[in-house]
């Protein structure tokens, strides 16, 4: 049972997502906010979750920032309950944000305690994001660790696609199939062949497509401001990330505009972005083999 904005449980098992890309600079913790608010917006209870401890982020995009008692190395650690480390969203109901520690380091927490705090996240919440650091190193290894599925966040940069091929072999390793997220498209400059296109992206990553994003000038206004993008009505990026949230959460056939944008842009059919499952199973990396 639906219970508001109150920390009181609800009745299904949550669904844990970790946001991840191996490249830092490419947008996980603009995906991470705003398909987490989208969700939210969608009456469903949604955690984000700042895994990258010590250099926080997550707080000050969502502007909470002052309401910052304790984080989540408290929860892991068992300092605190999870409904004190939990701050609730100032505009949207049910969406709630658990931080990151600014003054320790990503050892201070493992995996197993990481795991052991979303076992009961998952009976609080319906989605737990976890925004993950840059790299593959322990920080990574803490967010991926309670994840049954991940987004990974691409830019179209061969450096962002090459680190994306060694996360999604890494992922596939662990028995997660990863999904898509190409962020920062210029589609002019994909038409003039100065960007790598969707397609390109794909042809070298071989997984499902979850969502084209936009670069949009208004990423970086809602950013400062501290508010979601996904609740200004007509910015191609948020419009976008909606559309990823709905994706996630129900509605794989929807459309994908191939600009980010669903004015003057192209959708494209489900079957140009879906992959045969399995296709990756061995988590071989496209890259490496290709010399
Ligand atoms: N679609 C977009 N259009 C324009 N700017 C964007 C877009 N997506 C992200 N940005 C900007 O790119 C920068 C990096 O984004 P973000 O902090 O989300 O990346 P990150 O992957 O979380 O970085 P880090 O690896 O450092 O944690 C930010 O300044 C953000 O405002
Ligand atoms: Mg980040």
């Amino acid at each position: 049972m639906r219970q508001g904005g109150s920390l009181l449980r609800c009745t299904l098992e949550g669904r844990i997502i970790v946001v991840t890309s191996g490249k830092g600079g490419v947008g996980k913790t603009t995906a991470t906010l705003n398909i987490g608010a989208a969700l939210a917006l969608e009456r469903k209870r949604v955690a984000v979750i700042d895994m990258d401890i010590g250099l926080r982020n997550l707080d000050v995009v969502m502007g909470l920032e002052n309401r910052i008692v304790f984080t989540v190395v408290d929860a892991v650690k068992g300092k605190c309950k999870i409904k004190q480390a939990a701050i609730k969203d100032r505009r949207i109901e049910d969406l709630f944000l658990i931080p990151a520690s600014q003054s320790d380091n990503k050892d201070v927490i493992d995996p197993e305690g990481v795991v052991r705090l979303c076992k009961q996240l998952r009976r609080e919440f319906d989605y737990v994001l976890m925004d993950c650091p840059a790299g593959i190193e322990r920080g990574f290894q803490n967010a991926v660790a309670p994840a049954d599925e991940a987004v990974v966040i691409c830019t179209p940069e061969v450096s962002s696609v090459r680190d994306a091929d060694r996360v999604i072999g890494l992922l596939y390793s662990r028995s997660i199939t990863p999904k898509l997220v190409v962020n920062r498209i210029v589609p002019e400059m994909v038409a003039k062949g100065d960007m790598l296109s969707h397609e390109d992206i794909m042809e070298v990553l071989s997984i499902e497509l979850l969502g084209l994003v936009p670069m949009d000038d208004r990423v970086v206004v809602s950013t400062n401001n501290g508010v979601p993008l996904v609740l200004e009505k007509g910015s191609n990026a948020g419009e976008a990330f909606k559309r990823i949230a709905m994706r996630l959460n129900g509605d794989p056939d929807l459309p994908i505009h191939s600009s980010g944008s669903p004015c003057g842009s192209t959708a494209i059919p489900t079957s140009r972005y879906r992959f045969p499952k399995g296709r990756r199973a061995s988590g071989r990396s496209l890259l490496q083999n290709s010399g």
